[in-house]
């Protein structure tokens, strides 16, 4: 995704604006440029490619200038190649931008037919020249609020203007931008990580809002032009931040990391002591719950999927599922009995930020399980509920994936409690085994030896399936998507018992094909998938925790994982097909921690 970077200093900031960029790679970009003003020269710098090719540019040919924006774009509107690259730039207005202009194209018409000419294919290049026509007749402010209400769709931009060298102003609406202040020195980024390095201290613009920067001031204006004050944050600082440490790659930390992560996690939400959960403030009795309603994409919609099952069994509560792009476009029923509920890493991916405002809009009570609490859906959240699984770099989520499905657990646990609907016994039980799962989880992964084994065994192979009963089914997803994601290879991760009707046409001699078997109420119904699978060829790979299942000998290989009980037995599978999509890539020779196409945090639709 996008990432911007605005700094107004009383000394050079180039160095400060690649360094700023590099924090941003993490979110997958495609090309990188920067712009400084020097002399009333806008001097504009930019490449296809690593940040690392920019600041070669500026060793060789340096960028001065106290004030400057930067930008690393992922490709929407134009190939990724520097005349698409940030900034976009007249002689008098640069422009970086984060989202997505709708109307670019009726807008790029008019322009044109005022004579003016583009450059790129961008979106971006529509809004300077918008600004640079309206700075012929308005101060710089007014020139960016006439110019945004000719805009539909998103953005988040940095703007610096030749006539006037000592302001930066930055807008948003849909995309995250966050200002950052220093002593002489401020700053503008699309998340708070970026700025890291330079402050804590963090103000976070909200959809319609301002603001202008110079390197001893800022100034915030909501969308009617009044002057708005905004709360300044001092943010977390994560100890195990942005290094990698021994590992060869993000994601190999980010995996073997879980154990800590559901210890972190686990604690931070249960007494040991009093063998109860702690969450307060709901922002809706449980006991009244008529229905849950989870939401999120990708990898945060795998757990809520997983989670429906969970509800389902331990409480009486109506529970529905939602893909955020699906959920924001349906014409939902909102009560106010319900609680809706987002799960987003990130807290920033547009369609899953945007289902969230439809809900507010709908005054419904809202919930958000993130990882990065200073993030736009939790702040537009009533109640949040962190994951704390510390940063996570690599763009395929591991550990994230494990704090979500462990608080969504233990949210249904708790809920479950206070609804009078689990007996004590059981309920301390499962937190016993909660109490248990990092232990499990680094147990589990003293098998990827047996796993890296196998994955070769899929690189040559025209694809693979997944399969999985209840809510080893969501799993099998999960696992699917990781291989596609980190591989590139074709997965699918498939309900087993919905094989007989089609996908079994699939099944061919060496095809591989993962079960996902845990000892649950499934567990015989998904070995008569398998046998299914075997009489037609099929390569099995089974992955399971039951103990007392001899792994019949017609299987290519067999996995057990530790078993605690049959909750948490879907993260504990989970493991290993993260272990095992991570050594296909490797073999492949994958970019393992920023695949191809993908970003961390999609922050457009
Ligand atoms: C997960 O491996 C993917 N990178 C992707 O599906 C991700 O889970 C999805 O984009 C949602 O991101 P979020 O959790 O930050 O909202």
């Amino acid at each position: 995704m996008c990432g911007i970077i605005g700094i107004a200093s009383n000394k050079p900031v180039s160095i400060n604006i690649i360094n700023s960029l590099k924090k941003l790679e993490y979110r997958g970009y495609d090309s990188a440029g920067i712009a400084t003003l020097k002399n009333d020269l806008i001097n504009e710098k930019k490449c296809s490619g690593r940040v690392e090719e920019l600041e070669k540019i500026l060793l060789k040919s340096p960028s001065e200038g106290n004030i400057g924006i930067g930008h690393v774009r992922w490709a929407t509107h134009g190939v990724p190649n520097v005349i698409n690259a940030h900034p976009h730039s007249t002689e008098n207005v640069s422009v970086v931008h984060n989202g997505i202009i709708e109307n670019s194209d009726d807008l790029k018409k008019e322009l044109e037919t005022k004579g003016l000419k583009f450059k790129s294919q961008t979106d971006t290049e529509v809004i300077t020249l918008l600004i640079t026509e309206e700075l012929k007749k308005f101060e710089p402010l007014e020139s960016v609020f006439k110019t945004l209400k000719k805009l539909k769709g998103s953005f988040a931009l940095g703007i610096i203007f030749k006539d006037f060298p000592e302001i930066i102003i930055g807008a948003r609406r849909g995309s995250p931008l966050a200002v950052g202040y220093s002593k002489d020195e401020n700053y503008l980024g699309s998340d708070s990580y970026a700025l890291k390095s330079m402050t804590n201290k963090i103000s976070y613009l909200d959809d319609g809002e301002l603001c202008v920067l110079t390197k001893n001031s800022v100034s915030f204006y909501d969308d009617n032009e009044n002057k708005i004050n905004k709360k300044t944050h001092i943010i977390s600082d994560d100890e195990n931040i942005s290094d990698k440490g021994d590992y060869k790659n993000f994601m190999s930390k980010e995996i073997f990391e879980q154990p800590i992560t559901a210890k972190k996690c686990v604690n931070e939400y249960i007494d040991s002591l009093k063998n109860d959960i702690n969450i307060y403030n709901f922002p809706i009795e449980p006991k009244e719950i008529k229905k849950l309603i989870l939401v999120g994409c990708g990898t945060a919609y795998h757990s809520c999927l997983v989670a429906k099952y969970w509800f389902e069994e331990l409480t009486s509560i109506d529970i529905e599922i939602d893909i955020a792009s699906e959920f924001r476009y349906r014409n939902i029923k909102f009560n106010t009995e319900n609680l809706y509920v987002f799960v987003s890493q990130s807290g920033e991916t547009a369609d899953t930020a945007a289902a969230l405002d439809i809900c507010k809009k709908n005054n419904v009570k809202t919930c958000s399980i993130v990882n990065v609490i200073e993030s736009t859906i939790a702040r537009n959240s009533d109640w949040v509920l962190p994951i704390h699984a510390g940063p996570e770099i690599g763009v395929a989520s591991t550990k994230a994936f494990l704090g979500q499905l462990i608080v969504l657990y233990i949210l249904c646990l708790k809920f479950s409690s206070m609804r009078g609907e689990i007996d004590k016994k059981l309920y301390n039980q499962n937190i016993n085994n909660l109490i248990k799962l990092p232990e499990a989880i680094k147990e589990t992964l003293n098998l990827e030896n047996n796993i890296q084994l196998i994955s070769k065994e899929f690189i040559e192979a025209r694809g693979s399936m997944f399969l999985g009963r209840g809510s080893s089914f969501p799993i099998a997803l999960e696992g699917a998507l990781k291989l596609k994601e980190l591989s590139y290879l074709h997965a699918e991760g498939y309900p087993a018992g919905e094989m007989k009707h089609g996908p079994l046409a699939l099944i061919e001699e060496g095809l591989p094909v993962i079960i996902i078997a845990p000892k649950d109420k499934y567990f015989e119904k998904t070995l008569s998938n398998t046998q299914e699978v075997i009489a037609r060829g099929g390569k099995i790979f089974f992955i399971t925790d039951n103990k007392k299942d001899s792994l019949s000998d017609n299987i290519r290989f067999g996995l057990r994982v530790p078993h605690l009980d049959c909750f948490l037995s879907s993260i504990l599978l989970t493991v290993p097909l993260q272990l095992l999509a991570y050594h296909v890539a490797l073999l492949k020779n994958c970019d393992i921690d920023k695949p191809r196409n993908l970003a961390k945090s999609v922050t457009v639709e």
